[in-house]
């Protein structure tokens, strides 16, 4: 009988602990209930979802390509491959294709001319730059802001050989501009001024794209020979929830931002600026969903009171001095050994420091 009631003990304890791993798991749900949260081993957070009652809008539709290895999430609204979402800082990464300019000795020349729309998304004018690579490039980038207005830039590079091409990219083999704010669309095109004719044996191919800040390292070395085995760079979209800042959206029936979040302006464009959702301090999780927001056990995640017991309160914590401490008047995480008024009869007590 003994023997019997330990083994059920010991099973009644594992349950426990699977229960407990699973509530962990299951303590900062990412998508709507019954939905799909991956797309192989991307997470994809509401407001996006794959399949209607799991995105916000049609804007976060997502499909995931299953006939892919590994599996890539697609963005509905434009055939474009997720990368990542940023669900806190409003951006998601996706892969964008790389321009190419090719010639040979026969006058024959290759060239793509990618283009990328992303309304009502934009193109990040804080996290991307332009680059153009090659000896003989003249590298056009052409779009539209969020206001229609029509916007081109661009830059040139041009050298005669290799060795003059310097270490870092500074307009010799190497060119690179800012791209401007509120980006709807582009379309990037390259040329040359004599195709290629001279520099055909070191440089038959200019290349250009839009990229992630810090994703791209020029080096004459390398720098030719990846790019004719690269397809796609990573480039950086801002994404918000409709149009109109804080103040107007939190009296509309669809604001966004639950329990426990507050709302943040996301302001990329003057005009049609849209907002975002953060959990508010001491809350983490997913903002856009109900619930979302869950308190943050301090206690437990840092242990922040010294001399002191920790107790976790929502969205906050406090610290209750020891016996024989008191608090530090302006560090109200630390207890401080008290000093007795009295020096015979020192005292204990514990203080709330904050709640
Ligand atoms: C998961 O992501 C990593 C890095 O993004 C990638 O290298 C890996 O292939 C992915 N694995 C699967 C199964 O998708
Ligand atoms: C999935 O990916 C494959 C291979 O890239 C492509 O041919 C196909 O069109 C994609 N399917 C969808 C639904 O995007
Ligand atoms: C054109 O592109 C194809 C495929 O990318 C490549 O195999 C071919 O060599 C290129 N031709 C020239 C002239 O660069
Ligand atoms: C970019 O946007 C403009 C204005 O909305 C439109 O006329 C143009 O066709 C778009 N270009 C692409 C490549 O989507
Ligand atoms: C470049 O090639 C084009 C078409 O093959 C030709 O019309 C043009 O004259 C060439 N330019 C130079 C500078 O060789
Ligand atoms: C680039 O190549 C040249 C010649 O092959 C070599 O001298 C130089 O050290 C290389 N630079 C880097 C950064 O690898
Ligand atoms: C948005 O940013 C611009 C420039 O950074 C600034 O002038 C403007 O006041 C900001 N608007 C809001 C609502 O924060
Ligand atoms: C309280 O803590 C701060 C920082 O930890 C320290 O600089 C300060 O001296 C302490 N105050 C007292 C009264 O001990
Ligand atoms: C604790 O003190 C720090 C500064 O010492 C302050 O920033 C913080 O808001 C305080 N926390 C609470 C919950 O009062």
């Amino acid at each position: 009988m003994q023997f019997i009631l330990v083994v059920i003990l010991v099973l009644f304890t594992l349950a426990a602990a699977a229960e407990e791993a699973v509530a962990a798991e299951a303590v900062l749900p990412q998508a709507k209930p019954g939905c799909t949260y991956r797309c192989g081993n991307l997470t994809i957070p509401y407001p996006f979802g794959i399949g209607p009652d799991c995105y916000m809008t049609k804007d976060f539709s997502v499909r995931c390509n299953t006939s892919t290895k590994p599996l890539t999430a697609m963005w509905d609204a434009s055939p474009i491959a997720i990368n990542n979402i940023y669900l806190a800082e409003g951006e998601m990464q996706i892969a964008q294709y790389v321009a190419y300019d090719c010639y040979d000795s026969q006058g024959w020349t290759n060239s793509s001319e990618p283009w990328l729309a992303v309304p009502p998304f934009t193109i990040s004018h804080t996290r991307n730059k332009f680059i153009a690579i090659g000896c003989d490039a003249y590298a056009l980038f052409r779009g539209y802001r969020a206001d229609e207005e029509r916007y081109v830039t661009g830059c040139m590079s041009i050298c005669d050989n290799l060795d003059s091409v310097e270490q870092s990219c500074s307009g010799v083999g190497c060119c690179q501009t800012d791209i401007p704010r509120g980006l709807k669309n582009y379309t990037v095109r390259l040329d040359s001024y004599y195709n290629h004719t001279y520099i055909l044996d070191f440089n038959p191919c200019s290349y250009a794209f839009i990229v992630e800040e810090g994703k791209f390292t020029f080096s004459p070395n390398t720098s030719f020979k990846d790019l004719s085995n690269t397809e796609k760079l990573p480039t950086i979209l801002n994404w918000e929830i409709g149009e109109g800042p804080c103040d107007e959206a939190q009296k509309k029936y669809d604001y966004a931002c639950k329990a426990n979040s507050k709302c943040v302006n996301r302001n990329i464009t003057d005009e049609l600026s849209g907002y975002i959702c953060h959990c508010q301090p001491g809350y983490q999780g997913n903002p856009y969903l109900l619930d979302g927001c869950q308190d943050i056990d301090e206690c437990k995640v840092s242990k922040p009171c010294t001399n002191g017991r920790c107790e976790n309160s929502p969205g906050s914590y406090s610290c209750l001095c020891d016996k024989g401490y008191r608090s530090n008047g302006t560090n109200n995480q630390s207890c401080i050994k008290e000093v007795p008024k009295n020096i015979q009869s020192p005292r204990s007590c514990s203080c709330l420091l904050y709640h």
